[in-house]
This record gives structure tokens, C-alpha cells and sequence, in this order.
């Protein structure tokens, strides 16, 4: 059955997923004009002009101006455009009643001052790699896709992949009202400010299951591929992790005239966690990171009365990363006695170990290493990702495409516009062995 012919339609304004786009039109441009194209018009979003780093958080004015784009860049592709239940974007080729569709997208949010590869080099590759099979006359027998999942980096409500969660019920509904951002700002608010109905959000279990297996193309955040030599790998497995928020809990006084010995100062053991957190995460092979901390008062010359800091942190296994946490968590209770402070640890979020579909993954392997009889390469992270989260209720993988700086949330992140080509060239690879077959 054919279902979609990869060629450039019309636009139907507020299409529902249910019209297919195919039909003739302009030559597509080549991979790399596309590519170069989307990113020139994305770069300047949410791009803060200080520190060169992003700042597109979930259902923000930067948030809004990238969904946008994504709109238009569906809506000039003919593709049927939709949003889901939980706010996350989908682009349509073909019939999704269908069943059995290969989707490939990532997310356009950022961490605060991210890179600009960390979720968009997925989503405008997917464009790309469409543009580039429509280049090529690809006929696809299965429904094809393009996803952006809302509020990936959970940079805002401190909820990592919350689109995707709710989507896959890995998240409830009344879990998600309860999310306040720094501000005190529910997510329901926020949700309703950008235009959303917050009350419509949850499981979408109809969706999922017509979903046949979601690729996702993402940036490596690390060196394996630059120190092998590759433009591209694919995905073994994501380590277990989770965010653990601590809050230590003292006396808030005068700086200057309270006696060292009268103080309850929760700085201290929050100083003595952090220190902790490295070596457990040394001793034990992992990672654990405090990257976030909210002081109060917070004033200079004011003893804080309560030192709130979230720990994540990640290991390859299960029982490495309880050890860690443990370890840090013990510790913290130490300190927080020897200086007369309460210590409150709560469990944010936590992802368990994830394995990518076996089946996907070797048969994207082959895909990628069908004309140049090389090995791609086969990568673990300790990166989350929105794939991660579907694994649990689809065939999932990904790719990952070189980034020679190896840095991640970070404006120094990268990844070289061949590289980039590369990328699309060979997600066009991967969709065109899966859905024209
Ligand atoms: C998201 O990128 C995460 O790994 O936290
Ligand atoms: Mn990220
Ligand atoms: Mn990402």
C-alpha cells in the first residue's frame, strides 16, 4: 500500500492529521540548502544576545516563536499539521489512521543558555531528510511523521520530557498541575498563557499506537564519534537518571554580628553535599551534578535560612546510581546535624535504564552501513531524551552526529554543517529502509 508520495503539496491551513499530503510541485532543494536554510532562520530564536546561549523554555515567547516555525516549516511541506493533547507538534505524511508510522523529530526547547544543537538538529534534520527524499522520488508505504515534544529539557517546571511523559502516561495529568516554574507559576497557567488547554492534557495511548518506530536525531553530547572518526552513530542505551532536590533548612541572621558557633547555617552542608556528590560520583564511576541552587533570603550580608539545591546525577546501572544518591544523601544528613540544620531530600523525576530497541537498531546499522560496508558506530549516553521515553511503548532509536567540542547545555556546543548534512543524509537513509519497504 501506498500511502504518501514524498512530493511537495500545497499548505492546508489547519489541515487535520487526517489529510495526506502528495502531488507534485517545485523541486525540493537539495539537503544541505534545506538544512542551511531552516537553521539561519531558527539561530536568532530565544538566542539571548549577553551570553549567546538559548533561553527557549516550555510555553515562553521564545517557545511560541519556534512552534511557529515549525508550523510554517509543515505547513509549506503540504504536510498535515496537528498539536496533541499535551501540546506537542506533529507534522503528517500520509494517513495516520493507518497505523504502523515511522516518525522521527526531537524538541526546540533549551536548557538555561543551551547550545542550538540540543533538540533542533533533530527537528530540522527531519525536514531536511524529507526534502531530501522528495529530492530523491522516495515512495513511502507507511505513514511518515515529524515531531517537536514539548518541554524536553524541563528547564522551566524542572521536569525533564514532560510532552512526551504525559503522552506515554509516564507522567499524569495531576502531576503535570502541580509543576510551578522559579516564579511560582503553575504549568496549567503557562499552559493557558501560550494559548494551550491545560485540562485537555494526559495519556494518548491511540497515538502511540500507531506509531510503528520513532527515530530520533540528536547531537552527540560527548566525543565518541570525533575521537573515532564518524559523522554519525547510532544509539545503543540511556543510563538511568534522576533529579533529587534538597533543602536544607537553618536560622537566617546578621551576618556581622551572630557568633560563628550560634550559627545554623545551611550553606555549610549544602558546601559539604556538593563536595560529597563528587566523590561518591568519583568512587563509583557515575556522575552527580549540583547545577541549580536557590538561597534565601539571599541577600549578602544574611545568614540563609534555607539552602535549596537538585542534584542530578546518572550511572550505567540501577544499583550504581542508588549508591551514589544514597551515599550523597547520607552524607548531606551528616552535615546537616553536625550544623543544627533540617534536611528535606525529595525525588524529583527519575528515568530508568533504557535500551534501545535491539531490532531498530541493528537493522539501522545496516541501513547506514549498507554502501559503505562500514561499521557504524554504537553508542551509550547519559543524556535524557524524549526516544528514551517512548521506548517504553514503541520501537525506538537514535542518531547521534558528531560534535567535535564533545560540550553539551552549553553555547559552545556544536556540530559542522558537513556533519549536519551528513546527519540528514543519513536519517533520509534510515526513514526511506524503514518506510519503503
Ligand atoms: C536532557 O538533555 C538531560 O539529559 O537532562
Ligand atoms: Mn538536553
Ligand atoms: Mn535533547
Amino acid at each position: 500500500m501506498t500511502v504518501g508520495e514524498a512530493g511537495h503539496g500545497g499548505s492546508p491551513e489547519g489541515a487535520g492529521p487526517s489529510s495526506p499530503s502528495a502531488g507534485a510541485g517545485t523541486a525540493p532543494p537539495a539537503a544541505g540548502a534545506s538544512f542551511h536554510e531552516m537553521w539561519r532562520e531558527l539561530l536568532p530564536i530565544g538566542r539571548h544576545a549577553g551570553s549567546g546561549g538559548y533561553r527557549r523554555y516550555a510555553w515562553t515567547g521564545a517557545d511560541a516563536e519556534c512552534r511557529e516555525w515549525f508550523r510554517e516549516q509543515a505547513e509549506a511541506r503540504g504536510l498535515a499539521y496537528e498539536v496533541d493533547r499535551n501540546g506537542n507538534q506533529w507534522a503528517w505524511l500520509g494517513d495516520p489512521a493507518a497505523g504502523d508510522a515511522v516518525v522521527t523529530g526531537s524538541h526546540l526547547d533549551s536548557v538555561p543558555d543551551g547550545g542550538a544543537f540540543d533538540g533542533p538538529l533533530g527537528v530540522v534534520s527531519s525536514f531536511a531528510a524529507l526534502d531530501e527524499l522528495r529530492g530523491r522520488g522516495t515512495r513511502f508505504t507507511r505513514p511518515l511523521a515529524l515531531v517537536n515534544f514539548g518541554d524536553e529539557e524541563g528547564a522551566r517546571f524542572g521536569l525533564a520530557c514532560v510532552g512526551s511523559r504525559l503522552t506515554a502516561g509516564r507522567l499524569t495529568a495531576e502531576q503535570a498541575h502541580r509543576l510551578t516554574d522559579g516564579d511560582g507559576v503553575a504549568l496549567p497557567r503557562a499552559m493557558e498563557a501560550a494559548g494551550y488547554d491545560p485540562e485537555a492534557i494526559g495519556p494518548d495511548p491511540e497515538r502511540l499506537a500507531r506509531i510503528g518506530a520513532f527515530v530520533e536525531l540528536h547531537v552527540e553530547q560527548g566525543r565518541a564519534l570525533d575521537l573515532s572518526g564518524d559523522r554519525v552513530g547510532v544509539a545503543s542505551a540511556i543510563w538511568p537518571h534522576g533529579r533529587w532536590r534538597f533543602d536544607f533548612r537553618g536560622e537566617a541572621n546578621h551576618a556581622g554580628t551572630t557568633r560563628l558557633v550560634d550559627r545554623r547555617d545551611p550553606m555549610l552542608s549544602y558546601a559539604q553535599t556538593v563536595l560529597a556528590a563528587r566523590r561518591e560520583a568519583e568512587l563509583a564511576g557515575a556522575v552527580a551534578t549540583f547545577g541549580k541552587v536557590a538561597v534565601e533570603p539571599n541577600g549578602v550580608n544574611a545568614i540563609p535560612s534555607l539552602v535549596r539545591g537538585w542534584l542530578d546525577s546518572r550511572a550505567a546501572d540501577q544499583e550504581t546510581l542508588d549508591e551514589v544518591v544514597g551515599g550523597v544523601e547520607k552524607a548531606a544528613r551528616e552535615y546537616a546535624t553536625a550544623h543544627g540544620v533540617d534536611l528535606d531530600v525529595v525525588r524529583e523525576s527519575f528515568t530508568p535504564v533504557v535500551e534501545f530497541d535491539h531490532a531498530l537498531r541493528d537493522e539501522l546499522a545496516r541501513i547506514l552501513g549498507k554502501d559503505t560496508g562500514l561499521t557504524v558506530p554504537v553508542l551509550g549516553t547519559g543524556a535524557g531524551h524524549d526516544a528514551g521515553i517512548l521506548s517504553g511503548s514503541v520501537p525506538t532509536a537514535m542518531l547521534f552526529v558528531r560534535n567535535p567540542t564533545g560540550v553539551s547545555h552549553s553555547p559552545a556546543e556544536f556540530a559542522a554543517e558537513d556533519d549536519c548534512v551528513a546527519g540528514v543524509r543519513a536519517l533520509a537513509d534510515v526513514l526511506e529502509g524503514l518506510a519503503c519497504r
